[in-house]
């Protein structure tokens, strides 16, 4: 059987943390057969978010996206699972959320485009950049999930 498993990195953004659901947007990802691979509840540096966010350094709107990175703690993920790069894009919705479709996770929490819940890897090999950027090699598990999901 052909198999595309992957693994993509996704932030929970800090008004998702603020708001109280990590558990609501991992539960989300888990049900649709996306394992957790990594995870960390940590406030990230300025220094951090700018090299992150470095193809956006010209863009006016970097300052606030910087100031909104670091104003709370984030959830770092390492999310792994069938096709995962597109199905949490999918999962995720638009990057302005006025654009989103219902169901996704921006349609039913981001308030607007800055603040807009969670990040994720927009390609394959944004993917692996992105892993390597915020986690450790050791840091990244390796499990086979359950056949079935529990509960
Ligand atoms: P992300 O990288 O966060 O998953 O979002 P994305 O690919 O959908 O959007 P991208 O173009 O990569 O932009 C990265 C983040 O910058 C903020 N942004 N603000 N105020 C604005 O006009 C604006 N445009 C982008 C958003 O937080 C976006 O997710
Ligand atoms: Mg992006």
């Amino acid at each position: 059987m052909t198999t595309s498993l992957q693994t993509t990195f996704v932030i929970i953004k800090p008004n998702g943390v603020k708001g109280g659901i990590i558990g609501e947007i991992i539960s989300r990802f888990e049900k649709s057969r996306l394992s957790v691979a990594a995870i960390s509840l940590r406030n990230i540096t300025r220094a951090e978010t700018e090299g992150f966010y470095a193809e956006h350094k010209d863009r006016g709107f970097f300052g606030e996206l910087v100031d909104f990175m670091t104003s709370g703690p984030v959830v770092l993920l390492a999310l792994r699972g069938e096709k995962a790069v597109e199905a949490v894009r999918h999962m995720n919705g638009a990057t302005n959320p006025a654009n989103a479709l219902p169901g996704t996770i921006r349609f039913d929490y981001a308030p607007n485009t800055g603040e807009n819940v969670v990040h994720s890897s927009d390609s394959a090999e944004s993917a692996a950049r992105e892993l390597a950027y915020w986690f450790k090699a050791e840091e990244l598990t390796e499990y086979t999930p359950a056949s079935h999901v529990l509960g």
